[in-house]
Order: structure tokens, then sequence, then C-alpha cells
């Protein structure tokens, strides 16, 4: 049975336990419903109420929303704080030596630094790289490793105003090259390289590839961290080590004041078409929701030890790493390595040591960890926990009971929070001591949050179908822009097809007779691969790039342990390969791939035919390719179709 069709006979229901419910920062169905009627009744209100006491503010704001240029919504805008600030100087007197980040290396180093010597350590790095002249609203690239020093970078950056775009540091040159051009950036703050999994991986390199590559000339400076010590080659003119740059820096630094809706930051993500969009995010709103989210569906007390695997190059390393658990001065593992390193226990291992109370990871982690050994989680003292998350992709029930069995002791609520690198944080989720869990389901909208299921016409499905997830309100943290590209913003999220009106996510969903909410994955042609982002497109213009391939065409295709698994259909420029050949050529193109965009994007699958099923107009058949992929019986109507005996080549595997 697919994912889908088990969520869909899923109705087991999990009621968070009395004693979470008792201590919970949103205690009992009444409270949740009762913020949602604070909202209904006065949205604006509702959102003003909270950015005032949530956020630090230098100079407080009248207006909340500003609604005159629609979709490009303004909250707060005659506000000004500084994230970093709200961050780090609100703890000062407070609790300077509490420690904000506990760093596990991936050969089991451990470093702790306080809430105090991260502040000063940000104020350093921030006046070096004001003293490289980088000014507010300046861009910059941030290709580094989990480490203290990378939330420092994202930290340091926010401090003087410069906008950060931090890349996954598994991306390629090439997607590193397209990010950089595209943001125009002045600096790129890297290390020589990083540790995964007991094996060292370059960084350094890898950018200066990517500058080599053309179209980087914004770049007038590389700041590099000293991690593995490798040899790597720096240019006198442009490169500085991090230790040199901030060796003589002053310890303060007053923060940058900056408007509400100043760009905090910009993300790039896969989107439908080729070119991965840079998704711009605010200041005010932004943090807001991180904090917001922290109190609420993480229940944030001070005395958790929180901790989010996802890398800082996703949003879930921006929101739950970089900025939300420091905003409300939690004590956070950060953990360089990879989860299988030095035995798949490491994860339990670390919550055991560390007494990690809240524990925040990816189905994907998960499945992969069952397989390698269900068991292994019952060699560790895990008592520690009381609350657990999953995020990226849809949990399958059965992953589900074993992390909440296995893990959580049947004590931990799980929260399946729904979410996007657009929508800056948790938008759908359990609220952990209000909303009973179903296995799968992401449950209900967050409160100000005004999610619904609706028909191409934009009217809402009745409850017990399926449709299109839109949100009808704009909410503080949503993407502002496209950096460069508004039209396509426009376009992308508040198409025509809902009169500009909702918000469109992307993803199909539907609500069970509860008002429960289940996403049944992309609308549209992106893929979600270990719970990341992968356009069909990007892959397809890869692989079309390599001088054999005349053509290509990529799908998803269900995988136990990933979600999805990227299959890609082939036509070379010259004959259709066939065995040893087209083993040798598959493995060509997958690294090919590998070094456009990243390891992450691999096909695991490449089919080679004489052409791909197309009709008459010429128009590539995918869901015709999506059932071959599978391994389907091809039932539709093929009568369409331009070359239906192309359809048997492409079920021959290589
Ligand atoms: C999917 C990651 C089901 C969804 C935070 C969304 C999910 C895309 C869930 C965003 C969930 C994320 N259940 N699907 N709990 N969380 N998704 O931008 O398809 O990397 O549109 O943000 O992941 O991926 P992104």
């Amino acid at each position: 049975m697919s994912n889908i069709e088990s969520v869909l006979h899923e109705n087991r229901v999990f009621e968070p336990s009395a004693e979470f419910v008792k201590q919970a920062n949103i205690s009992g169905m009444s409270a949740y419903k009762a913020l949602c009627e604070e909202a209904d009744q006065d949205y604006e209100a509702f959102w003003a109420r909270l950015a005032r006491d949530n956020l630090l503010w230098h100079k407080p704001f009248d207006k909340t929303l500003d609604e005159s240029n629609p979709p490009f919504f303004k909250w707060f805008h005659d506000g000004e704080l500084n994230a970093s600030y709200n961050c780090l100087d609100r703890h000062l007197n407070t609790q300077p030596n509490k420690v904000a980040i506990i760093f596990e290396a991936d050969d089991g180093t451990v470093t702790r630094i306080t809430y105090k010597q991260l502040y000063h350590r940000v104020c350093q790095f921030a006046n070096g790289l004001k003293s490289l002249g980088i000014k507010p609203g300046d861009r910059v690239v941030i290709y580094m490793p989990m480490s203290i020093e990378a939330v420092a970078a994202m930290q340091a950056c926010a401090r003087i105003g410069a906008t950060h775009s931090v890349v996954f540091g598994g991306f390629s040159a090439k997607s590193l090259q397209d990010r950089i051009g595209d943001a125009g950036a002045v600096a790129v703050l890297t290390a020589d390289g990083q540790m995964r999994g007991g094996k060292e991986i370059p960084l350094k390199p890898v950018v200066d590839e990517a500058i080599a590559m053309g179209g980087c000339d914004s770049v007038k400076h590389m700041v590099v961290y000293k991690r593995t010590g490798s040899n790597i080659k720096m240019q006198d003119e442009r490169d500085v080590w991090l230790s040199d740059l901030v060796q003589n820096q002053l310890d303060v630094c007053e923060p940058v004041w900056v408007n509400a809706e100043h760009p905090l930051f910009i993300l790039y993500t896969s989107g439908s078409t080729g070119k991965p969009k840079g998704v711009q995010h605010s200041t005010a709103g932004y943090l807001l929701h991180a904090i917001l989210t922290m109190k609420w569906t993480f229940d944030f007390k001070g005395s958790d030890v929180f901790w989010c695997t996802a890398d800082v190059g996703w949003v879930t390393g921006h929101t739950y790493i970089a900025y939300g658990p420091l905003a409300v001065g939690a004590t956070q593992v950060v953990f360089e390595g990879v989860p299988t390193y030095p035995k798949p226990d490491r994860f339990w291992k670390l919550i055991n040591e560390f007494g990690v109370t809240v524990f925040y990871t990816a189905p994907t982690a998960i499945r992969s960890l069952i397989k390698l050994g269900a068991d292994l989680p019952k060699n560790y003292d895990l008592s520690s926990l009381r609350l657990l998350g999953t995020v990226g992709e849809p949990i399958n029930p059965e992953a589900w009971i074993w992390y909440y069995e296995t893990v959580g002791g049947k004590r931990c609520p799980i929260v399946d929070t729904w979410w996007q690198t657009e929508t800056g944080g948790h938008l759908i989720t359990p609220l952990p001591g209000a909303i009973p869990m179903k296995p799968g389901s992401c449950t209900m909208p967050l409160p100000g949050i005004m999610c619904d299921v609706v028909d191409e016409t934009g009217e809402s499905v009745e409850k017990g179908s399926g449709g299109i997830l839109v949100i009808k309100k704009p909410w503080p943290a949503m993407i502002r822009t496209i950096w460069g590209d508004p039209e396509r913003f426009k376009k992308t999220y508040y198409p025509e097809d809902f009169q500009g009106k909702y918000y469109l996510a992307g993803d199909g969903a539907s609500r069970d007779l509860d008002g429960y909410f289940w996403i049944m994955g992309r609308i549209d042609d992106v893929l979600n691969v270990s719970g990341h982002r992968l356009g069909t497109m990007e892959i397809e213009s890869a692989l079309v790039a390599h001088d054999l391939v005349a053509e290509a065409a990529v799908v998803g295709r269900p995988h136990d342990v990933k979600g999805e698994a990227v299959i890609a259909f082939v036509v070379l420029k010259g004959d259709r390969p066939t065995g040893e050949e087209s083993k040798e050529i598959a493995k060509t193109l997958r690294d090919w791939v590998g070094k456009d965009i990243g390891a992450i994007a691999k096909p695991e699958e490449i089919r080679f035919g004489d052409n791909l099923p197309k009709t008459r107009s010429g128009k590539i058949m995918r869901r015709l390719l999506r059932a071959i992929a599978k391994g389907e019986e091809i039932t539709q109507d093929v009568s369409t179709l331009e070359n239906p005996q192309i359809l048997d080549q492409l079920k021959e595997t290589v």
C-alpha cells in the first residue's frame, strides 16, 4: 500500500498525556481554540499583540499589516529591530552563562559555548565583516559545515544588516555558482572542508571552482574557517582566514537597526522550473514565527535541551537552529556528523549523553534508522525526551508508531510539522498539549494561519475529500518575494486561478471529517527525496547538458526510505545503449548530475529509450513515465501516443 493509501486508512488517535497537557504552554483544546478565536476576531490585533510580546523592538511599530500592494504584503513595517540582538543580547542580563550550543563534531569532540561567549564570538565576526567593508543590504553567501561558526556567521550577518544566503555544503560548484551569481554576493563565508562520517569533504576548493566558472564578479572577499586543516590555496587579495579576520576585533558590536521588512536572508529552493528560487524572508515577521513555534509547537521551557538534526543549509536549520532556539534562549545540540557514523546508534547516543528533551528530525532519517537497527534505541536511556517532531515529508504510520513507542516510550507527543521554505516556520502541526495526534497527519493549522483545501476554482472542498492546499490570509513569516524576480513570485504563489487571492503551497492535501489535514505530496514537478526538494526540470536540465544526451524526463517513484527516488528516462544522441554499455553510461550520467547539482540529485535509476512517450503535439506524457517507473501495468489510454512501442523499451531496467 502506498503511503497515501495507508494514511487515508489511518484512524488511530493518540491523546497527549494528562501530565504533558498540564505543563504545556498551550494547554488543552480550549486554549488552542481561544487563540484561534482571537485571530478570527481581529486578525491584525492578534499578530500585533504577539509581535509586541515576543520581539524586542528598537523602534516600536504602529502599522501591523500593509495590504496595499498584494501579494507583496508588509508586516510591522514602520518598526525597527535587529534579529541578532533578539537572539543574543536579550539573554546577557538574564542568563549569560547558560549553554547556548553543545556542538558535537563528527569525531565525537564536544564543545560548549554559553550565550555570553556566543555573543562575543558573533560581535567579533560582525566587526570582522564590517572591516571588509560589508554593509547593510549586501548579500553574503555562507557555504559552511555544521558548526558553531556557521551559526555565528549567520548571526553576524544579521547583526550588521547583511542578508545571508546559506548554501547547503552538499551542493556542487555549479549550484553554488548559480546562487552566488543570482544573489550578487559580495562575500562568501566558507571553511577549508567538513567532516562527515569520518570522511573529509572539501568546501573552499568548491567555492574556488564556482568562482572560476565566471559570473561571480560581485565576490570581493572570502572568509575561511579552518575546520579540517587540509592544505588549501588562499588568494592573497581576496581570501582571509576567519581566525585572522577576528583576531583584533572588538568583542562588542552595536547592532544595525533595520526595518521590520529588511531581508534577513535569501534561501534558494527548487521550483517547478529549472532555476532555483531565492526565497526572500523578512526580519520581524520571520523571527516572530520562529519564536512562536518554539513556544507553541515545541512547548519550549527554559530547562529544555533542544535538538534539531537539520543542516543550516535548509530552512529547518535556519528557523530551528540559527534563530528560533537562540531567540528563546534554549540550550541546543548542533551536530556535524551523520546518524550512521560510526554506528547507526549515533542519534540515540547523543540524546542519552546530552539529556535531549525535544528532538526534531526527518521521517527519512527515522525510516533508515529503523532499517539499520530498530532495537538500537533500547540500548540507551532516552528518558530525558519529552517531545518528538518530524519535518520535511509525510511520515508513514508505521514509522510514526515506531518513533512513538521505541524512541518516545509512548510518553512523548509527536509534532508532525508541515511547512515550507516559503512559510518561514510551521503552519500546520499538532500543538503537543492540545491536539490529539493521528499518525501521518499534520493535524491542524496554528492559530492565525488560515489554511484550506480547495478545488481548481478556489472553492473549499467538503471535509472528507482532497484538493489543493492554500492559505487564505497573509501571515507574518511568509516569503516576501523571489529575489530579483517579483513576477515569478506572484505567478508561482498567487496564481490567477484563485484571482491572486490565495497563497498556493504547491501541495495536495485532504481534510478528514474531524478537520485534520493530510498532506498528499506536491502537485507540481517538485520531488521530495529524503526530505529535500528537487525540481524535476533542474535534473532534466543537468542531464541534457551532457554531450551524450539528446532528451531526458525525470519523475519520482515511491521509495521506502527516501520517500521518493529520482528516476530518469534518457534518450541519447547516438544509439540506445544496451548491456554493459548502458550501465557505464548510466553511471557517467549519475555522476554528472551529482557534479552539476549535488549528490542528493543523482538519479536512483536511469533508463534508456529511442524516444520518450509523447503526444502527437510533442508533449512528454509524464503520467505514463511515472507508471512505468513504478512497474505498474499501463491501463491508461495510450491512443494519443505518437509512439506506443517506446513504452516497452522504457520498462527495461539497466
Ligand atoms: C513537504 C521543509 C508532509 C511538502 C520544511 C512541502 C511535508 C515541502 C511536511 C517543503 C510534513 C514538509 N508532511 N509533507 N510534515 N513538511 N513537507 O521547502 O511537500 O524543503 O511543500 O521545507 O516538503 O519543503 P522545504
